[in-house]
């Protein structure tokens, strides 16, 4: 399976300092599609990457994406974006149930599948986030959590799972600096494969994410994992360098 490296920039960036990083890294492109690219960047800046990826050479080799999405389909919720309107501005891909907006915005798990939902019927990828905080893990519950986090995904949307894409996030690695070792996010990962499994014949096209302090040093061993199918990258994607240095360790 093609691999996937997608950026988060959360919160981050500037009309100057996205033109600057996006067309550094459209630069370093490898010549040949070794992996699929996407960048999930914040709502308002949407228009730019479309209008950039007319004029900027090899831009349109990377895919747009969202970082969240309503639960609804449009009318009286001020401050909501619709899967529309994502769709409208060629949005490839949406983030949905991120750990920070678990946290933040006190998202449920029932939440997340409803936005899953409005992707998908708007012909976007959810990419589903899931992850155990560290007393979760401590106390020995990381399979239960992410077992349940996705569970709720499958139970709303059905055969159409197989289009969906799971980011595996430990809570406690994501712009820590600590990383699940190979590992320990191979054993979640076999664990998300294997539900998968029970809900759709086509688990295994799939991709499942690893998220949290990827970086260019640790990405190639992460990445080599059997049930890694790719990154969510946080700091690492607003560093055209480092960003390019994980995409072309998806290559191999
Ligand atoms: P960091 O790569 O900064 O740890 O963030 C990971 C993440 O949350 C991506 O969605």
């Amino acid at each position: 399976m093609k691999k996937l490296i997608a950026g988060n920039w959360k919160m981050n960036g500037s009309l100057a300092a996205n033109e600057a990083l996006l067309t550094a890294v459209a630069a370093g492109m490898p010549a040949q599609p070794v992996c699929a690219v996407a960048v999930c960047v914040p709502s308002p800046y949407l228009a730019q990457f479309q209008a950039l990826a007319l004029s900027v050479r090899g831009l349109s080799a990377i895919d747009l994406g969202a970082q969240d999405v309503s639960a609804k389909a449009s009318g009286a919720y001020t401050g909501e974006v619709s899967a529309a309107m994502l769709k409208d501005f060629g949005c490839r891909y949406v983030i949905v149930g991120h750990s920070e907006r678990r946290q933040y915005h006190a998202e449920t798990d029932a939440l997340v599948a409803e936005k899953a939902q409005q992707a998908l019927a708007a012909g976007i990828t959810p990419i589903v986030c899931v992850g155990e905080t560290l007393a979760e893990r401590e106390a020995g519950q990381t399979e239960n959590i992410v077992k349940r986090q996705l569970a709720a995904v499958i139970h709303t949307n059905g055969h159409c799972i197989s289009e969906i894409v799971v980011a595996y996030e430990p809570v406690w690695a994501i712009g820590t600096g600590k990383t699940a070792t190979p590992e320990e996010a191979q054993a979640v990962h076999a664990v998300l494969r294997a539900q998968l499994k029970a809900a759709t014949d086509h688990a295994d096209r799939v991709k499942i994410l690893y998220g949290g302090s990827m970086n260019a040093a640790n990405a190639a061993s992460l990445l080599g994992q059997p049930d890694i199918d790719g990154g969510l990258i946080g700091g690492a994607s607003l560093k055209a360098n480092d960003f390019l240095t994980i995409i072309a360790a998806a290559a191999v």
